[in-house]
């Protein structure tokens, strides 16, 4: 089973990048699922216009990557109290190749108040494409990620939590 982590944040020095890292090692780990990840830093996305966006090469380029995993976990910044525009613009280009596969997050925000910031967009993906959202991600504030990007001991556990539940759900949607 092909799984795609996608890191979101456009910051040098993302915190949800370093959950999407502290996964990646995990699975890497297990041998479990064929890992690949991508960050968006790498793309030169154009604004979603919903015409000729979706022509643009690097539109192209992620909807072919998109296409070609079974699973997504996107790794996402809060920005008032939703996902950062740079991941919402990348579901709005290519969201359609998610049809019918297992999504879920990882998120980093400022504070602890803007804990169910992601919804908006696992609806929008469970009613848009059918998208089956992992109903648990992780969550982490200031305080779980340090400046130098250590993980506190709980955020560990979470992320190894949720990289068990996930490759359950999305093998088991596999099989099916
Ligand atoms: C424009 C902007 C809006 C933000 N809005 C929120 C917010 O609504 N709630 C929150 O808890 N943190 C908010 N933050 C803080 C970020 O979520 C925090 O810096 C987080 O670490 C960003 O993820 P990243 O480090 O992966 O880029 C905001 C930051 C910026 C720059």
């Amino acid at each position: 089973m092909k799984i795609l982590i996608v890191s979101c944040s456009l910051h040098p020095e993302s915190r949800s990048r370093r959950l999407a890292g502290e996964l990646e090692s995990i699975w890497r780990a297990t041998g479990r699922a064929e890992i690949s990840t991508l960050d968006l830093r790498d793309l030169e996305l154009p604004a979603c216009d919903g015409t000729s966006a979706y022509g643009h090469p690097d539109t192209v380029k992620l909807q072919g990557i998109f296409k070609d995993t079974d699973a997504v976990v996107l790794a996402v910044p809060i920005y008032n109290y939703d996902i950062n525009a740079a991941a919402k613009n990348a579901i709005e280009l290519a969201g359609r190749q998610l049809t019918g596969k297992v999504a879920g997050f990882l998120c980093s925000a400022g504070g602890e108040r803007s804990y169910m910031s992601v919804m908006a967009v696992a609806n929008s993906l469970m009613l848009d494409f059918r998208t089956v959202i992992l109903p648990r991600f992780v969550y982490a504030g200031k305080s779980d990620v340090s400046d130098s990007g250590e993980l506190s001991n709980e955020i560990r556990e979470r992320v190894t939590q949720f990289g068990e539940e996930f490759l359950t759900l999305a093998q088991a949607l596999q099989s099916a």
